[in-house]
């Protein structure tokens, strides 16, 4: 059985801020989607050059160029006890996709973080991240120690590209239209957990960790 969570949430939610240190408590791999494509991007790669147009404008990357990034990274070793998804499926073609990656063996949970748009707008417009290790800082909630500098590598500090005002906003469209609709997909077929995440990163932790996933049965393998 492998132990598959989707942080499933807008831009700015804190999938990856979240994710990191759900990934170390839980020893499960995150694999970042969104870091995925900016490695490509950052490695002048086939799959980079393509994306590259559509990340800069905040719209989905084709999913061909996403199936095949996350294909590779699912059957690497460290998957084999499961993953943590994050910024997979963005819609109903990509959700149908996983459904292909996953059995019934598998126990998957789909944890919807909500926020509201104004506290997701000023987290990405004071994002920073480091240009070398991809660490998230935010200027004001999580700083750095020393300005511009990555506390874990050193590295430079920068703005993302799509952090930018009108590219923020046009993510935050994408994901109403096309991502959101997904939960009613997920419901019935997985577990879905509804998990508030306006706050500081403890209480979304405390409020994900006492929703103690992997003590309960999973209801959707009850029903086989
Ligand atoms: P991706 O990188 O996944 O971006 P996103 O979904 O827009 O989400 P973000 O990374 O912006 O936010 P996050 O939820 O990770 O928040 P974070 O932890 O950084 O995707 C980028 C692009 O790639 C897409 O637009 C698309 O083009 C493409 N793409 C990716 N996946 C794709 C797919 N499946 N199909 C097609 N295209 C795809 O936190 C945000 C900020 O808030 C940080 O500054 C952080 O320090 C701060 N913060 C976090 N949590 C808290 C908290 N609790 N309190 C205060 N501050 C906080
Ligand atoms: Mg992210």
């Amino acid at each position: 059985m492998r132990r598959i969570v989707i942080l499933f949430g807008p831009p700015g939610i804190g999938k990856g801020t979240v994710g990191k240190i759900l990934s170390e408590r839980w020893k499960l791999p995150l694999i970042s989607m969104g870091d995925l494509l900016r490695d490509n991007v950052k490695n002048s790669t086939s799959i980079g050059k393509t994306a590259e147009e559509f990340m800069k404008k905040g719209e989905l990357v084709p999913d061909s160029i996403v199936f095949e990034a996350l294909n590779d990274r699912v059957k690497q070793a460290d998957a084999s006890t499961g993953f943590l998804m994050d910024g997979f499926p963005r819609n109903l073609s990509q959700a149908e996709m996983f459904e292909k990656i996953v059995n019934e063996k598998d126990s998957v949970v789909l944890l919807n973080l909500i926020a509201q748009d104004s506290i997701l707008i000023e987290r990405l417009s004071l994002r920073r991240i480091c240009k070398n290790c991809g660490a998230i800082y935010h200027l004001k909630n999580i700083p750095p120690k020393k300005q511009g500098v990555c506390d874990i590598c050193g590295g430079e500090l920068i703005q993302r590209e799509d952090d930018r005002p009108d590219v923020i906003l046009r993510r935050l469209e994408v994901f109403r239209n096309e991502t959101n609709p997904l939960i009613n997909y997920y419901q019935g077929r997985h577990r879905v957990m509804a998990v508030s995440a306006g706050d500081n990163p403890d209480n979304i932790l405390k409020r994900i960790e006492e929703l103690k996933l992997w003590e309960q049965k999973d209801p959707t393998k009850l029903k086989k």
